[in-house]
């Protein structure tokens, strides 16, 4: 088997989405779309990885770092083309023989299998030249393969498209398979005589000699999305999303209705959990099993354990949420919340930093901030830990089974023991044993015939 070397192109200004960012930093699916190209270059395990980078080339290469150990990197400088950047690439492939795959750095959906696939075929048809193209529902923008009795023989880039060319469908999708050998003697034939006098490597094509069968292997049309424009990435989310919902879909997760999720591409769901509606899940999000995730619900970054309902409306971020457990609707919970197991969090409750244990309710209007509350405990509407004196935050610590009275406060730091009773409308200032009932007295006056009439 000959060796594989690639060469990623990563230098682009990406003038066409109108960004101060690289097109290659923005995310899809929450992933940066350098890291999902990169991942899917991994699996197929190259001999030689080179990235060619040059606009915010720091944060590419960080970017990279995350997937590849080990990988080099060229600095292009001024890009002035595909081909400059494929010979700028060469420079760290000098003694390499083999097979020099060529990704667009801005083409990410693709799959390993067509990668594999290129490859084989490759091999089997003796090329020196090969690559995929696809037939793009809109094709402007996009290099359109020009064929002769059917063999390919050209590439014509947008901007040199004659008028009676612009009804080619089939356009090149950015991905090459070239010989070594051959590739660093026909790079150095490529010029930059076009409308944008770029050095554009598909000019390759017409290097190849005619004996040489030209490979092209036809493509499904989302794997080959270039990203040049924000509408291009608008049309990648669709696609990432569908690739997402379908392959929980097929694990056994319910949507009522996939196309109205927000998913990222790191998150896990569990066999039959159900995804409502305009459900957003981001980051390192894991749902078990046997959940139900109701509608407007946006969950980052947090571990939701099997049977758990998430009623509608909740904001849940970097927390951990029981077994059976039941949140909202309309509650927010803030990092570093850890529910228990069956415990129930309702309406308009904001917790931050706050361990409830087992069973614990907190069904209405509360803030729960930096707290340690016991298994069983209940609290009551209106409680608020109030944690900050305006320079320092504090721990409110409860026991199990306390009772706290509607509308109290808790004035951190303050430690409340197991089976304590705390009286409505109290305002808890210092500690309270185990077993105790605490209250503020306060009277009522009954102020007789207040508001008649004479
Ligand atoms: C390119 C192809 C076009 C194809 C399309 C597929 C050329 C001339 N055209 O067009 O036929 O249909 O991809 O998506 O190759 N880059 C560099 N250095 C440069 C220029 C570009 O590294 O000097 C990188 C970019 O960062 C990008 C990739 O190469 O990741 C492709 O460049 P882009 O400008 O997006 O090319 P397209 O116009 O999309
Ligand atoms: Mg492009």
């Amino acid at each position: 088997m000959s060796k594989l070397a690639t060469i990623v192109l990563a230098a682009g200004k990406s003038t066409r989405i109108k960004s101060s960012k690289s097109k290659l930093l923005h995310e899809i699916a929450g992933e940066k779309v350098i890291t999902t190209l990169s991942k899917t270059l991994k699996k197929l395990q190259p001999d030689q990885v080179v990235y060619v980078v040059s606009h915010q080339k720091n944060k590419i290469i960080t970017e990279v770092s995350h997937v590849f150990n080990d990988f080099d990197r060229v600095d292009q400088g001024e890009p002035k083309g595909t081909a400059h950047a494929v010979k700028k690439g060469l420079e760290k492939l000098v003694k390499f023989r083999g097979d020099i795959l060529i990704l667009a750095g801005d083409v990410p959906f693709l799959s390993l299998s067509i990668l594999e696939k290129l490859i084989t075929r490759h091999h089997l048809n003796n090329s020196i030249f090969s690559l995929l193209s696809f037939e793009p529902e809109n094709p402007h923008g996009y290099g359109r393969i020009i064929r002769k009795n059917n063999k390919a023989v050209g590439i014509i880039e947008q901007k040199e498209l004659k008028e009676e060319d612009n009804k080619i469908k089939e356009c090149n999708g950015g991905i090459y398979l070239i010989q070594a050998q051959w590739l660093r003697t026909a790079i150095d034939k490529i010029e930059n005589k076009n409308k944008k006098q770029e050095f554009y490597l598909t000019d390759l094509i017409y290097e190849v000699p005619s004996d040489s069968e030209i490979t092209i292997i036809k493509t499904p049309s989302e794997e080959l999305l270039g990203l040049n424009t924000r509408t291009h990435f608008a049309q990648g989310e669709k696609i990432r999303k569908q690739q997402l919902t379908k392959k929980f879909m097929d694990a056994g997760v319910g949507f009522i209705n996939p196309d109205e999720v927000y998913l990222e591409t790191e998150v896990e769901i569990g066999k039959d959990t159900i995804i409502e509606k305009d459900v957003a899940l981001r980051g390192n999000t894991v749902i078990g099993k046997n959940c139900r995730i109701s509608q407007g619900s946006i969950i980052s970054d947090s571990i939701i354990e099997d049977g758990a309902l998430i009623k509608p409306y909740s904001v849940i971020e970097d927390s951990v949420i029981g077994n059976k457990a039941q949140i909202g609707p309309f509650s927010h919970l803030r990092p570093e919340t850890v529910v228990g197991n069956k415990a129930k969090i309702g309406n308009f409750v904001e917790t931050k930093k706050t361990r409830l244990g087992e069973g614990v309710k907190a069904s209405h209007l509360s803030y729960l901030g930096d707290a340690v509350i016991g298994e069983n405990s209940n609290i009551g509407a209106g409680t608020i830990t109030c944690n900050y004196d305006g320079t320092n935050k504090f721990v409110t610590t409860l026991g199990k089974e306390v009772f706290v009275g509607s509308d109290s406060q808790l004035i951190a730091p303050v430690t409340v023991g197991d089976n304590a009773y705390i009286g409505s409308g109290t305002t808890v200032m210092k500690d309270v044993p185990a077993n105790t009932l605490v209250v503020n007295p306060k009277q009522q006056k009954n102020i007789a015939e207040w508001n008649q009439d004479d």
